[in-house]
Order: C-alpha cells, then sequence, then structure tokens
C-alpha cells in the first residue's frame, strides 16, 4: 500500500486481499504492538462515531500514541487552515493523520503538507476508503471467503448523489468482482453516475428482480441536501427503502451507518440476521488496524500469515 490512502482507486485485487489477510491477523491478536514508537494523529473536522472510535481503538490496540483533534478545541476554530494544521501535526511528529473533513479533496491536499501518512476518514462526498475496505472484509467474511465475492450481486441503494461511502464501495467491489448496481431515484444520482455504466433500478423490488445477493442501504443525508430531492420520506421509503416483505433467504442488507430507521431501513431488518451491520462495524478496528501500519511501512505487505 502507498503512504496515503486518499481512495481506493488504484488498488488491484491483490492489495484488497493483502488488507484482509493482514486485517485477520489483526483481528486474531498476531500483530499487537505494531505500531509502538509511533503516532497517530485523529483529526475529525466532522462528526463520527464508529470510524472515530475505531480507528482510536485500532492505533491504540497496536500500541501507537494516540492525539485526537476536532474543530472545536482546535486552532482551525481561529480560522488555522488545514494545511498550516498537517504542517504543525507533522512537525510534532505524527506519523499518520486520520482526517476527516467537509471538503472533498481535504485529504488529498493535506497530504501534499507533510511526509506523514494521510488516510481518509470521509472528506466531503468524496471518498472514505477504509468504509469499502471493512464493507469487502464484512462482506466476504458472511460469503466464506474472499474468493465467493466474485460473481456476487450488490445493489447500492438511496442517496448515492451525496454518499462518499458509494464513491469509495463501488470501485472496491467492483475490483473484488462485484457486479455492481445502483437503485436510487434520478435526483439522488450524481453526473459522473453516466460515466460509471452501471444498471439503474428504479426500487428495492428492482433491486431483488434483477438478482441482488447483498442491499447496500445508505442513509439519506438530509444535511447535505440543499432543496428537495425527494417529494417526501415516506414517499422515498416506499420505494428505496428496505424492510421485512424484501427479505428471503441468503439475503445480505449491508449499511454503513448511521441509520435512519423507518426510513432507507426498518428497524427489524437492522436486527435480522439477514444484517451485516454489527458485522460491518466490527471489523472497522481489524481493517483500520491493516491500513495503519501499512501505511506507516509498520509491517510489509505480504507478512499476513
Ligand atoms: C458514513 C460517513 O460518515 O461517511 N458513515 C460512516 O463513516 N460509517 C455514512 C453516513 O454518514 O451516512
Amino acid at each position: 500500500m502507498a503512504k496515503d490512502l486518499i481512495s481506493v482507486e488504484g488498488m488491484d485485487c491483490e492489495d484488497l486481499r493483502e488488507i484482509m489477510d493482514l486485517a485477520r491477523d489483526f483481528e486474531e491478536g498476531r500483530l499487537h504492538g505494531t505500531l509502538s514508537g509511533k503516532t497517530v494523529c485523529l483529526a475529525f473536522f466532522e462528526s463520527s462515531t464508529r470510524t472515530l472510535v475505531s480507528f482510536d481503538l485500532a492505533a491504540r490496540r497496536c500500541g501507537a500514541d494516540v492525539v485526537s483533534l476536532s474543530e472545536k478545541g482546535s486552532s482551525i476554530s481561529k480560522g488555522e487552515s488545514l494545511a498550516d494544521t498537517v504542517v504543525t501535526l507533522d512537525m510534532l511528529g505524527a506519523d499518520a493523520i486520520v482526517l476527516r473533513h467537509p471538503a472533498v479533496g481535504a485529504a488529498k491536499l493535506a497530504s501534499r503538507h507533510t511526509s506523514a501518512s494521510i488516510i481518509n476518514a470521509g472528506d466531503g462526498c468524496g471518498q472514505h476508503p477504509t468504509q469499502a475496505l471493512l464493507d469487502l472484509y464484512a462482506l466476504s467474511d458472511s460469503l466464506g471467503g474472499f474468493d465467493e465475492l466474485e460473481g456476487t450481486r450488490a445493489v447500492i441503494a438511496g442517496d448515492i448523489l451525496h454518499s462518499r461511502v458509494a464513491r469509495s464501495v463501488i470501485p472496491a467491489f467492483q475490483t473484488a468482482g462485484v457486479e455492481v448496481a445502483l437503485a436510487a431515484p434520478k435526483t439522488l444520482l450524481p453526473l459522473e453516475a453516466e460515466v460509471w455504466n452501471l444498471p439503474i433500478l428504479d426500487s428495492v423490488d428492482e433491486a431483488l428482480e434483477w438478482g441482488a445477493d447483498v442491499l447496500y442501504m445508505l442513509r439519506l443525508q438530509k444535511e447535505r441536501m440543499t432543496g428537495a430531492l425527494v417529494p417526501s420520506v415516506a414517499e422515498y421509503t416506499k420505494f428505496y427503502g428496505v424492510n421485512k416483505r424484501h427479505l428471503r433467504a441468503g439475503l445480505k442488507v449491508m449499511h454503513p451507518g448511521p441509520v435512519n430507521r423507518g426510513v432507507e431501513i426498518a428497524g427489524d431488518v437492522v436486527l435480522d440476521e439477514a444484517s451485516l451491520i454489527a458485522a460491518q462495524v466490527g471489523a472497522g478496528i481489524g481493517v483500520r488496524s491493516a491500513v495503519l501500519a501499512l501505511a506507516t511501512n509498520a509491517v510489509e505487505a505480504g507478512v499476513a500469515a
């Protein structure tokens, strides 16, 4: 893996497999202490629960010193630029900076100002590569192995327009051999969806007709919407929400969290055995440990047993 993880684009199937294998090693406790002597800075300038906590635990369990920074309480709130903040963290000895920021391109920009590894933990509607990696981990685990991903059919459903998760999950799934289709209202599809050249379906029912093995539901991101992009939430739920009626043998339901219960996913589906949501969250620590270790050269790709 390169020094920075800005996006999953550029990774091939072997790169993905290596991260999965290494994540398994971390999970099984074989590589504890690998980040000992390293400093990891968590710079989260946008809200987060699972990404922040799992990066924090990943770094600590691997023996790193961890420092956390948020907008409130840091000099960002006094108007310090992102570039100056990153230079400061670099001078204080950060080996890796995990960055979440509301602006697309923030992680790329930060990487130009530091020799520390920049790990993109979400840049606006841009990318969220470690989410896609942990999703692959959780999905391959539930299918019985990484090779089982080949030919699996996944439908990414919902608010694709505002989703950095979709922009990372789509290429990551495709690289791993998953066949991908989208299900979203036209108003929640980005312009770039045309060049993705993927089947576009009009409802969860159509996704099932297409043969989806996986429904990957996205949160309706009301905080990023500037106008009325759906006629009403009830109308949206009718076509793009998953409920118990949709579940069938073998179907898996994924969601990066946080969920809007009763909007894109019914509460009883979240808890159903079809749901991989808990497994997705659970995969976060191992996968993020692997990413931190590879990016900072604490382990070489290929050391995984
Ligand atoms: C997502 C995010 O923040 O990009 N959540 C996450 O990291 N697990 C998705 C979302 O906010 O809907």
